[in-house]
C-alpha cells in the first residue's frame, strides 16, 4: 500500500522564491490525516485498479485540500492547525493567500500526470468540485451574518464545503481503477454521507474536543457565530429563556472565553450535543448503506471501518 505521508513528503518545494514555497512545504509537512488521499487510493483499489495509477490524482486532491485550509484559516481567523501556528500567523495573510493560490496551481500541475485516457473526466470532476467548495465556503461565511439559517441549509452548505471533496476523491480513484458508472455513483454517495458526518463531527470537536489531539483552538466556531449543527439545533430545542440567552451571546462579536463556555453549556442543556451525535450516526449509517450495492470484499470492508472509526475520531 502507498504511504501517503511519504508520497507527500517526496514533493519538492526547494524552489525559489522560498517566500512562496516554504509555507507550502510547512503546510504539507505539518501532519494531517491524509484522509482524502487515502480515499482516492481506496476507490481505485476497490475498482480493481493499481493504486500507483491513482497517485497523481491522490496528491492533487491532498494538495488542493491543504490549499483550502490556508485560505480557510485566513477567513476563519484561525491561529492554530495541527497543533502549529497557521500559515497566516507564522508568515502573514498575503503569504497564506499567494502560497495558497500556488498550491491550487500545483494541484492542477499534478493532474497533468493522471492516466491520459481519464484526464478529461478527472479534470471535469476536479474543477466542478473546486467550484462547489468555493460556493460552500461562501455560504459558510454568509451564514455567520444570517439568523434564518435552517438545518437543511446547513446540510447543503457542508455538502458543498466538505462532502464533495471526499466524494470526488473516491469517484476519481474509482474512475482510474476502471469502475462502472454505478460503482462510481455508489462511492460518490458514500463520500457525501461520510463528509456530512465528518463535518458535523468537526463542529462537535470544535466545541468539545481536546486541543491537544484536535490540533485546533476550541470555540472558534462559537466566536465567529458559525451556523453549525450544534448552534442550529440548540436554537430549535431551546426553551424561551435559553433562546434569548443564546441570542444575547450571538450579539457579542468580540472574542470572549465567557461566551464560549456559556454557549457550550447551552449546547449541553438543550441536548444539541446529543442531536449532533445522532446526526453523525445517521449519516454514517447512510454511508454504509451506499456500500451495499458494491461487491463485498476487503476494500468495501475497509471503507465501512473507515466510516465507523471517523465517527469516533478525536483528531
Ligand atoms: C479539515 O479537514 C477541514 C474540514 C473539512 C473539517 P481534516 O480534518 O481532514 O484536516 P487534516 O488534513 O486531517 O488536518
Ligand atoms: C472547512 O471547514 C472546510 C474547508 C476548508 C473547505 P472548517 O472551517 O470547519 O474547517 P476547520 O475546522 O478550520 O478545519
Ligand atoms: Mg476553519
Ligand atoms: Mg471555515
Ligand atoms: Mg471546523
Amino acid at each position: 500500500m502507498i504511504d501517503c505521508n511519504a508520497a507527500i513528503a517526496a514533493l519538492d518545494w526547494s524552489k525559489e522564491p522560498q517566500g512562496l514555497y516554504a509555507p507550502i512545504a510547512y503546510a504539507l509537512s505539518s501532519g494531517g490525516k491524509r484522509l482524502r488521499m487515502q480515499l482516492v487510493l481506496a476507490g481505485c483499489r476497490l475498482a480493481g485498479g493499481n493504486e500507483q495509477d491513482a497517485l497523481p490524482f491522490a496528491e492533487a486532491i491532498e494538495v488542493f485540500h491543504n490549499f483550502t485550509l490556508l485560505h480557510d484559516d485566513v477567513m476563519d481567523r484561525a491561529d492554530v492547525r495541527r497543533g502549529k501556528p497557521t500559515v497566516h500567523v507564522k508568515w502573514n495573510d498575503n503569504t497564506a493567500i499567494l502560497s495558497g493560490d500556488q498550491m491550487l496551481i500545483e494541484a492542477y500541475h499534478l493532474l497533468e500526470s493522471v492516466p491520459t485516457q481519464h484526464l478529461p473526466q478527472l479534470l471535469k470532476l476536479f474543477t466542478r468540485t473546486a467550484t462547489e467548495i468555493c460556493e460552500g465556503q461562501q455560504y459558510d461565511v454568509d451564514f455567520e451574518q444570517r439568523d434564518d439559517v435552517q438545518i437543511a441549509d446547513y446540510i447543503e452548505m457542508i455538502r458543498l464545503k466538505t462532502s464533495v471533496l471526499l466524494a470526488a476523491a473516491l469517484k476519481g480513484g474509482a474512475i482510474i481503477g476502471g469502475a462502472t458508472e454505478a460503482e462510481q455513483e455508489a462511492l460518490y454517495n458514500y463520500g457525501i454521507h461520510l463528509g456530512l458526518a465528518f463535518q458535523i463531527q468537526d463542529d462537535l470537536l470544535d466545541c468539545f474536543g481536546d486541543p491537544a489531539t484536535f490540533g485546533k483552538a476550541i470555540g472558534g466556531d462559537i466566536s465567529c457565530n458559525k451556523k453549525t449543527y450544534l448552534l442550529l439545533s440548540a436554537l430549535h430545542r431551546a426553551n424561551p429563556r435559553q433562546y434569548s440567552e443564546l441570542h444575547r451571546w450571538l450579539e457579542l462579536t468580540e472574542p470572549s472565553a465567557e461566551k464560549i463556555e456559556a454557549v457550550k453549556a447551552l449546547y449541553i442543556a438543550t441536548q444539541a450535543r446529543e442531536a449532533a451525535e445522532q446526526a453523525i450516526a445517521e449519516h454514517t449509517a447512510k454511508a454504509l448503506e451506499c456500500l451495499k450495492v458494491l461487491p463485498q470484499n476487503s476494500e468495501t470492508h475497509h471503507l465501512e471501518q473507515m466510516a465507523l472509526s471517523l465517527a469516533k475520531r478525536n483528531a
